[in-house]
């Protein structure tokens, strides 16, 4: 099998890149799970990637995160070699734990105390991050009195408390139920745009990621490599329901769709 390259990007897109993949391969042993993968992610992008299970999705995200090593090629972010935990990324994944003996408030409130924000700014921003996730009311509560769904929408109120320049989402709202998702959607939209940050998305939803993303990345199974970038150009702002009734919707799903290896 060959590695497909990316696709150039455009002459005029002087965006600084943010994540730089270069022929990246990760093995565990003797599997080898993922890559060469070549990829880049500009300033301000919301990226999305999708792929079957085992491909080597979460292994991206971790290599930017810096809690894995690629075992060739590099990675860099803002053209720095990422070689210890980076520090500058949100990473949200399912897997993310709340404090038990910590409140919802104190909970989301931790990341600021360890960069030290002063107190004021710090429950303005815990308020405001609960109140965007739907939690305000539970400030006071502790996790073992709340549901999965709530516990994960701590986890983002968490990193939507400390603002970060790049958020790494790892199927963030596998747990939720499809109406809160659909909220959550709009939530991350408005987040996206109110804030110019960076996003890689990794899901295994079509439809989230074409409602969410400018550009969709199809993994091939493992070793997973990119098969197909395809740009999605419905226009901006996004409404998240009407979205899903443009005819150019159906036309980017039946095209990602096609490229996905769901065996
Ligand atoms: N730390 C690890 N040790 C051994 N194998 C791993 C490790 N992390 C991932 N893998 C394997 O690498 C492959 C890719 O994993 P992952 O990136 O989690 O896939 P995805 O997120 O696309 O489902 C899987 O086969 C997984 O079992
Ligand atoms: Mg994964």
């Amino acid at each position: 099998m060959t590695a497909l390259t990316m696709p150039p990007l455009p002459a005029h897109d002087d965006r600084e890149t943010v994540i730089d993949f270069q022929g990246v391969v990760a093995r565990f042993g003797g599997l080898h799970a993922m890559g060469p993968t070549s990829l880049t992610v500009k300033r301000g992008e919301f990226l999305a990637i999708v792929g079957p299970s085992g491909c080597g999705k979460s292994t991206l995200l971790n290599m930017v995160a810096g809690t894995l090593k690629p075992s060739e090629g590099t990675v860099r972010y803002k053209g720095e070699l990422v070689d210890r935990i980076n520090h500058n990324v949100g990473y949200i994944t399912q897997k993310n734990f709340c404090l038990p003996w910590r409140t919802v408030e104190a909970n989301v409130r931790l990341p600021l105390e360890f960069r030290k924000h002063p107190k004021a700014e710090t429950a303005a921003r815990v308020a405001a991050a609960l109140e965007k996730v739907g939690l305000k009311g539970f400030e006071q509560a502790y996790p073992k009195q709340l549901s999965g769904g709530m516990l994960q929408r701590v986890m983002i109120a968490r990193t939507l408390a400390y603002s970060p320049d790049l958020y790494l989402m790892d199927e963030p709202f596998g747990s939720l139920d499809a109406q809160l998702r659909t909220r959550m959607h709009g939530e991350l939209l408005k987040l996206w745009q109110e804030t110019g940050a960076t996003f890689v998305f990794v899901t295994h939803d079509l439809h989230e990621a074409i409602t969410l993303a400018d550009r969709v990345v199809v993994m091939s199974k493992r070793p997973g490599r990119p098969k197909l970038v395809v740009d999605i150009d419905l226009a901006r702002p996004r409404d998240v329901i009407d979205v899903q009734s443009d005819p150019a919707f159906s036309a980017y799903f039946k095209r990602l769709w096609t490229a996905l290896d769901v065996h």
